[in-house]
């Protein structure tokens, strides 16, 4: 997760991760990463398939037998970067003709077929629910067929798979407790990329956090696109047909942070994405209730405006925002907020936007990441309503925002200043070996002199100096 108040678009930068296999054989797996946490989550499943058929991962491309980017369709310009990258790989295709190079994730499902079609550098197509069919199109495009399953499933979660763990610090690991999405809000791709909403079985979900813990972990962020819409009913029954009976043996979100929080008090509990239409009061009463579950929520707004969240089809109002809002403050004072916003929506007008305004005022939220509107192909935002805001207005307004938010991000951080933080210690700061990085419950990094502490402990420390986006201070 990111500390810093920055569009989302300049993090999108593509990872590249190094793992030895367990197995032995030659072939080496480039795998680069675009996108959003769910997307770093699956990639560690990724791996994990291939390294049981013997893959070990490299940092170069141009030693890799297979190159996979693994992608993201949300904005435009998250495609033009997979788009970008794929031109560096024509040359290393040059100079070995056997290379394969595939895509996966939701561009690959968004394209599907048009990619083999369009874009002679792909040879492999995989869509987020197929990849436990990757060994075999590796397979089929070593036969010099092209390959691709772009093929959606309602229940799959890979539950029985343990991820490999790419570019881990050893403390921080994220949990991957649902996949897919049912609320069509109409701007995006991801019910179209990703799926029907399904829930993993909580007892994996638990057995994968407590391994993390016995390997050393501390911190584990439970990941979906609306984690508060989980349930788990077992036998994949549906969520709108459930009899009383079967909802009360279902299991919540609520009760699934219960059950990872009593794994061990000093395994920390983090979440993401809450959504402001299904938080309810009894997953607040649970994040209150345990000192492991972090006080911070990321809940985007969107916007600050009624008529336009209408639009979104978001199914809340700027009203019931702000009375979730309060609801937060009631039973978790003091916990970390951030959102997401986008800004210049069809027909966003000067007063809707002065509405995100003046709500960005009022709440003052911790962090932001914040979006021009990018049009999405097949959306219902694409479908019903003309993308109508030019590019300079939405620039424009962005900026404002930004702004905006650095001041309150600013205002925030300052708040914790002679103050004591209990950090949890990630490694060393940017900046200095001899100062060490971790965060505070509400996710603000905190830096301070390393003395004989190491990743992994948590330590007090009291704050007397600031940035906009880092608390700076001494252990007590
Ligand atoms: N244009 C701009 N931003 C978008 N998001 C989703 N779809 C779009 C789009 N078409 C933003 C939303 C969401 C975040 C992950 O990405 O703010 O919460
Ligand atoms: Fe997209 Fe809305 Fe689902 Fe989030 S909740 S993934 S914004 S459709």
């Amino acid at each position: 997760m990111n500390s810093e108040t920055k569009i989302i678009d300049e993090k999108l930068q593509g990872t590249p991760f190094m793992v030895d296999s367990k197995n032995s054989t030659n072939k080496k797996l480039f795998l680069e990463s675009y996108g959003c946490q769910m997307n770093f989550a699956d990639s560690e499943i990724v791996a994990s398939i291939l390294m049981d058929k013997g893959y070990s991962t490299t940092d170069k491309f141009e030693d890799a037998d297979v190159i996979f980017l693994n992608t993201c369709a949300i904005r435009e310009n998250a495609e033009l970067r997979v788009r970008n990258r794929l031109n560096d790989f024509k040359k290393a295709k040059k100079n070995n003709p056997k290379l394969l190079v595939g895509v996966l994730g939701c561009m690959a499902e968004r394209l599907k077929s048009q990619f083999l079609e369009q874009e002679k550098l792909v040879d492999i197509v995989v869509g987020p629910d197929a990849y436990r069919d990757l060994p075999g199109l590796i397979e089929e495009a070593e036969d010099g067929h092209k390959a691709i399953n772009v093929i959606l499933s309602k229940e799959e979660t890979y539950a029985d798979l343990t991820p490999v763990r790419l570019g881990s610090n050893g403390v921080n690991a994220y949990i991957s407790i649902m996949r897919g999405c049912d609320n069509m809000c109409s701007f995006c791709v991801v019910p179209f990329t990703r799926g029907r909403e399904r829930s993993r079985d909580p007892e994996s979900i638990v057995a994968e956090a407590k391994d993390l813990f016995e390997k050393g972990y501390r911190e584990v962020t439970l990941l979906g696109q609306n984690v508060d819409s989980y349930l788990y009913t077992g036998g994949g029954l549906k969520k709108e047909t459930l009899t009383e009976e079967q909802k009360a043996s279902a299991v919540s979100f609520a009760q699934l942070l219960e059950r990872v929080a009593l794994i061990d008090p000093l395994l920390r509990v983090r979440y993401s994405t809450s959504h402001p239409k299904d938080m309810t009061d009894d997953v607040l009463e649970m994040v209150a209730k345990y000192h492991n579950i972090c006080n911070y929520i990321h809940l985007p707004v969107q916007s600050g405006s009624s008529r336009i969240l209408e639009m979104m089809n978001r199914g809340y109002t700027r009203e019931w925002y702000l009375e979730r809002m309060a609801a937060i403050n009631r039973i978790i004072p003091g916990c970390g907020i951030s959102t997401d916003i986008i800004t210049g929506f069809c027909s966003e007008t000067e007063e809707d936007h002065q509405q995100t305004i003046s709500l960005m005022k009022s709440i003052q939220f911790d962090y932001a990441y914040m979006f021009s509107y990018s049009e999405r192909p097949k959306t219902l935002a694409e479908r019903k309503y003309p993308d109508d805001v030019t590019a300079e207005v939405k620039s424009r307004r962005l900026a404002e925002i930004v702004e905006l938010q650095r001041t309150n991000s600013g205002i925030k951080t300052a708040l914790g200043l002679g103050k004591v933080h209990e950090v949890l210690v990630e490694g060393f700061s940017k900046k200095s070996d001899d100062m060490l990085m971790g965060r505070n419950p509400q996710n603000t990094v905190v830096v301070f002199p390393k003395g004989n502490y190491k990743k992994g402990d948590y330590v007090n420390v009291m704050v007397t100096k600031c940035t906009t986006s880092t608390l700076i201070g001494e252990a007590v």
